[in-house]
């Protein structure tokens, strides 16, 4: 599943892809798990999340800028909030750069909020800032998907 993945994140994060080799070392991190998104029997979009016990992260989600505004992103933050629930997570966390309106209003619209700020976090120069916001929902109401 790395190849695949690694294909995803490239084409979702241009500037900073991810190469098989990182994808499979954060697969075999314990307590990794993760979703692909299949539209048409194709990919189209990847979540890649950590288990760490009170909480889970999600280390990085992103959906091809082709099926962009479908639902995917959604669908797989769902996804990924209801397994960390029946891993009896309290909350989930992301950093997401302060500049990714997109992405903001996806996780903020579906009940995460700003718990940090993380300032030159992103590296690479395409971002007109490095800057991350680390945002939080809880999952404790959260309604557990079949
Ligand atoms: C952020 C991302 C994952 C959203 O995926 P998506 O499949 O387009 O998201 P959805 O279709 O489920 O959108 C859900 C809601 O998010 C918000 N949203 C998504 N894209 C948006 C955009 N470009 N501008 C404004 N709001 C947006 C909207 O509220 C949208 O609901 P609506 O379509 O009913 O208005 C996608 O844009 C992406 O992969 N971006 C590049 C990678 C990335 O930045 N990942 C997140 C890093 S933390």
């Amino acid at each position: 599943m790395a190849g695949p993945v690694s294909m995803l994140h490239c084409a979702c994060f241009p500037e900073a892809p991810w190469n098989s080799l990182t994808i499979t070392e954060i697969m075999d991190i314990t307590g990794f798990f993760g979703r692909i998104a299949w539209v048409d029997g194709m990919p189209a979009g990847f979540a890649l999340a950590l288990d760490l016990l009170k909480e889970c992260e999600i280390l990085s989600l992103g959906v091809l800028p082709e099926r962009r505004r479908e639902g995917v992103g959604s669908a797989l933050l769902d996804s990924v909030c209801s397994e960390g629930r029946a891993r009896g997570a309290e909350c989930i966390v992301l950093e997401v750069a302060v500049d990714n309106s997109a992405a903001l209003a996806l996780y903020v619209g579906r009940g995460f909020m700003p718990v940090g700020y993380r300032r030159n976090y992103y590296q690479h120069v395409s971002r007109r800032s490095g800057d991350a916001l680390v945002l939080q929902r809880a999952l404790a109401d959260l309604t557990i998907q079949p």
